[in-house]
C-alpha cells in the first residue's frame, strides 16, 4: 500500500476487483459525473478515409506541403508506423512478449500484478493489447478486454497503458489509445471505459484528448486509498 505522496506519480491500472467486476455500473461508491455523447469527434480519427473524416483542425497547419506530410502520417499510423518519431505498433504475437510487457507497465503500478493477471486479459484479448516497439525495443504498451455488460452494451475497457518514460510527450500514448480504438470498433465495441487515478494529470488529459468524458467518481478505489475516476467513450 503506498501513502499520499505516491499517489501523483504512480498509477494502479486496474484494481484487483475489475478482473471479475470491472463492469459493476452498480457500485453504490460511485458518483456520475458528466455522463455525455461523443462519437463525432472519435469518427474523424477512426475513419477509413483519412481524406474525408479526419478533422480538419487536427490537420490544418498552414502549408499544403506539411498537410500532405500530416495525412501521410496519418495514414502511417492506421497501418501501424509512426512515421515523425519511427516507432511501430503492433498487436502482441507471442508469451515471449510478456516479460517486456510486464516489466513496462510493473514501473508504474502502486501495487504489483501477478502474471496471471497480464495473462487473464492478454491471452482472452491478444488483439486488444498494441506494442509500441522502438527498433527493437518495446517502448509502450496497451492492455484492453471487450465483453457483453449487462447483456446489452458491447464494453471495451482499457485494463493498462504505459509508455517509457524517456519516450513521453510523443503522443506514443494516445497513438496506442487510438490502436485499441480502432480494434474495439471494428468488432463492434458500443462504449469503451477505463478507470484512473484522480491524481493522474497526464492520463486523464490524453483520454480527454481523445474524446473520453468522465463519467463516475469511485471513491478509494485502489488499494493506496485514492479515487479513480471512470472514462467513457461511446462508439455509437
Ligand atoms: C499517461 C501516459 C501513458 C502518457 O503517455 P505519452 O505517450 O507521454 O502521452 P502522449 O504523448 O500521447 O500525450 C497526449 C496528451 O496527454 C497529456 N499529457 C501527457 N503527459 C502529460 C504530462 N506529463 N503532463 C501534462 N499533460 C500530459 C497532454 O495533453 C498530451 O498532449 P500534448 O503533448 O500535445 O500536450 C504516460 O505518461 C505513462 O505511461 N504514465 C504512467 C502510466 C499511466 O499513468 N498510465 C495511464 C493509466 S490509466
Amino acid at each position: 500500500m503506498l501513502n499520499d505522496s505516491h499517489s501523483s506519480t504512480t498509477t494502479t491500472f486496474v484494481s484487483d476487483s475489475s478482473l471479475v467486476q470491472s463492469d459493476d455500473d452498480d457500485d453504490k461508491s460511485e458518483t456520475p459525473v458528466v455522463p455525455s455523447k461523443c462519437a463525432t469527434h472519435m469518427m474523424g480519427r477512426l475513419g477509413q478515409d483519412p481524406e474525408v473524416s479526419t478533422p480538419r483542425n487536427d490537420l490544418e497547419t498552414g502549408g499544403e506541403d506539411t498537410d500532405k506530410q500530416q495525412r501521410r502520417n496519418f495514414v502511417s499510423l492506421m497501418e501501424g508506423l509512426d512515421l515523425e518519431h519511427g516507432i511501430r505498433y503492433i498487436s502482441y504475437e507471442s508469451e515471449l512478449q510478456m516479460p517486456s510487457i510486464m516489466k513496462l507497465i510493473q514501473k508504474d503500478l502502486s501495487e504489483p500484478y501477478s502474471v496471471y493477471t497480464y495473462r487473464y486479459f492478454i491471452h482472452n484479448w491478444p488483439k486488444l493489447c498494441f506494442l509500441a516497439i522502438d527498433g527493437t525495443e518495446m517502448v509502450g504498451a496497451i492492455v484492453c478486454k471487450l465483453d457483453v455488460h449487462k447483456q446489452v452494451n458491447r464494453r471495451g475497457y482499457i485494463a493498462m497503458l504505459a509508455v517509457d518514460e524517456k519516450y513521453r510527450r510523443k503522443k506514443i500514448g494516445s497513438n496506442l489509445v487510438l490502436q485499441s480504438i480502432k480494434a474495439m470498433a471494428a468488432e463492434e465495441a458500443d462504449e469503451i471505459v477505463l478507470e484512473t487515478e484522480i491524481t493522474n494529470k497526464s492520463a486523464l488529459r490524453l483520454y480527454e484528448n481523445l474524446g473520453f468524458v468522465r463519467d463516475k467518481r469511485l471513491f478509494r478505489y485502489y488499494l493506496n486509498g485514492v479515487d479513480a475516476l471512470r472514462l467513457k467513450l461511446w462508439l455509437k
